[in-house]
C-alpha cells in the first residue's frame, strides 16, 4: 500500500505533483484571470480574516496572509489555535474565520473555529478530511483535495493547502478588485505549471541525501526565510524536529541579528531559502553574516542562480516561478531533507515519538 516505497512519508512527497493537480483542478479559470471555489461566501461581505489552525496548518495560513494582504488587501492575522481560542480575540460580523486542517478533526482548531462563531464571524474551513467534524460546523468549505495522508509528519497536506491560500488569494482579489486581471492570468499561468515543476524538484533527492549525510550528526538546525518563504522556514524546521528529534528553530531571516545570530558556530547547518523575489539580495547579506561566524549555508536556490555558489556550501537548485508561488517548489527539498536524516538516524519516520496524526484532545 507504500507503492513500493519505504514509507508513507516518501510516498505522500513523491505524491505532490498530482495533489497539485487535484488541488487547483477545475478551479482555474485562465482566461477571465479567477478561480471558481464553489463558495457560497461572498468575499465582500468580509473586511478581514483571522487563520485558525495548528502545526503545519497554521504556517500555510501565514503564508495564506501574505497573499490575502498582498493581492486582496485584507488585514489577516495568523495565531495558532490554542492561543486563538483563549484570547479573546477581537471579532465582528466582518470577520472571517479561515479554519486550516487536514484531519478536520484537531480539537483546538475546532475550538477556535466555534469561539469566532460565537462572536459572530463568518466562516470557511479548508480542509483534507471529507465529513469531518471541521466541515460541519462552517458556512463554507475548500477541500484541498490531497488525498488521505499517513504519514504523521503532514507533506502533501500542506502543499495542498498552500495552493488553496493562493487560489484564496486570487479570487479575494479579483472580487475586491485590488488584483488586476492579467497579474491574476500570470498568477493563474505560473500554477498551472506547478505540478510539472515540483516534479524536477522531487529528481534532487540524490543531492538532498548527500546533504543530508554531511549534517545528520548535528545537534542543531536554522532555517531563515523572508516574506512568503519564512512559513517555509518554519516547516522545514517542524518537519526536521518531528521526524529526526534534532532540534531545529526557523526565523524570519531579518530577524536573525536580533538573537539567533549567537547561536551560530562551525557546528551548526543553517538552511536558508534564498530564492529570486524582492528581498533577495537581503537574504544573501543574511548568507554572508552567517558564513563570517563560520555556519554552514544550505541555500535553496532558483536555478541558473551561480553567484550564490559562492556564498553557500551546499545550494539545492530550484525552478524558476513567480516569487509567490515559490514556496510551493521550496518546502520539497525541507522534505526530502528531514526524510533523508530521519531514516540516516534510523527514525521511525511514519510513526515518530510522542505525535498522533490527529490530535483531538488539548
Ligand atoms: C506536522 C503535523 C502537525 C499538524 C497539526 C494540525 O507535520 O502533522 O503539526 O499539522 O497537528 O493538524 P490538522 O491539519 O489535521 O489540523
Amino acid at each position: 500500500e507504500k507503492g513500493g516505497f519505504p514509507h508513507y512519508m516518501l510516498k505522500e512527497i513523491y505524491e505532490q505533483p498530482w495533489v497539485l493537480e487535484n488541488t487547483l483542478g477545475g478551479r482555474l479559470l485562465e482566461e477571465v484571470g479567477d478561480v471558481d471555489l464553489g463558495l457560497e461566501l461572498d468575499p465582500l461581505e468580509v473586511d478581514r480574516v483571522h487563520m485558525v489552525a495548528c502545526g503545519t496548518a497554521a504556517y500555510a495560513g501565514l503564508y495564506g496572509k501574505y497573499l490575502l494582504e498582498g493581492l486582496a488587501r485584507i488585514p489577516v492575522e495568523c495565531d495558532v489555535a490554542s492561543e486563538y481560542r483563549y484570547r479573546d480575540p477581537v471579532v465582528d460580523g466582518k470577520t472571517l474565520a479561515v479554519a486550516i486542517s487536514q484531519s478536520g478533526e484537531t480539537i483546538d482548531t475546532l475550538e477556535g473555529l466555534r469561539e469566532a462563531k460565537r462572536k459572530g464571524a463568518r466562516t470557511l474551513g479548508v480542509i483534507n478530511a471529507k465529513g469531518s467534524s471541521l466541515t460541519r460546523e462552517v458556512e463554507a468549505v475548500l477541500y484541498i483535495h490531497a488525498g488521505p495522508e499517513i504519514g504523521v509528519a503532514s507533506t502533501k497536506a500542506y502543499m495542498a493547502m498552500l495552493a488553496a491560500m493562493a487560489m484564496l488569494a486570487i479570487r479575494f482579489g479579483r472580487a475586491r478588485g485590488t488584483l488586476g486581471q492579467e497579474e491574476a492570468r500570470a498568477l493563474i499561468r505560473e500554477l498551472k505549471k506547478l505540478p510539472r515543476l515540483v516534479e524536477e524538484v522531487l529528481e534532487k533527492r540524490p543531492l538532498i541525501a548527500h546533504i543530508a549525510e554531511k549534517y545528520h550528526q548535528a545537534q542543531d538546525f536554522l532555517f531563515l526565510g523572508r516574506h512568503v518563504q519564512v512559513p517555509t522556514a518554519y516547516e522545514g524546521a517542524l518537519k526536521l524536529k518531528e521526524i529526526s528529534y534534532i532540534h531545529a528553530e526557523a526565523y524570519p531571516a531579518g530577524e536573525m541579528k536580533h538573537g539567533p545570530i549567537a547561536l551560530i558556530d562551525e557546528r551548526l547547518p543553517v538552511v536558508v531559502l534564498a530564492t529570486q523575489g524582492p528581498l533577495y539580495e537581503k537574504t544573501l547579506s543574511n548568507i554572508q553574516e552567517v558564513r563570517a561566524r563560520g555556519g554552514k549555508v544550505i541555500a535553496v536556490a532558483t536555478e541558473g542562480d551561480e553567484e550564490i555558489r559562492k556564498l553557500a556550501q551546499d545550494v539545492v537548485y530550484v525552478p524558476q516561478v513567480h516569487p509567490l508561488l515559490s514556496p510551493m517548489v521550496s518546502v520539497v527539498p525541507l522534505q526530502l531533507l528531514a526524510y533523508e536524516v530521519a531514516v540516516l538516524l534510523g527514525r521511525d519516520v511514519d510513526q515518530p515519538r510522542n505525535l498522533a496524526k490527529s490530535v483531538t484532545v488539548e
